[in-house]
């Protein structure tokens, strides 16, 4: 299934990949931590953290 940027990457908060990825591109967070002090996403049980970490890589390169 192709990444569409609708799809809900931390369940816990109902955050978007999309909306990652705007935190990373308009908002300039660069960790997992910081993209979790902008949006919650990975801060409640954490088990998306790899995932938010691999939106990081792909969005910066
Ligand atoms: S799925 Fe993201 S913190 Fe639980």
């Amino acid at each position: 299934m192709p990444n569409s940027p609708d799809d809900i990457i931390c369940n816990c908060m109902q955050i978007s990949r999309g909306e990652i990825i705007e935190s990373i591109l308009k908002m300039g967070a660069t960790t997992v931590e910081q993209v979790g002090d902008l949006l919650e996403a990975g801060t409640v049980c954490g088990s998306c953290q790899d995932e938010i970490e691999e939106i990081i890589s792909e969005a910066v390169k």
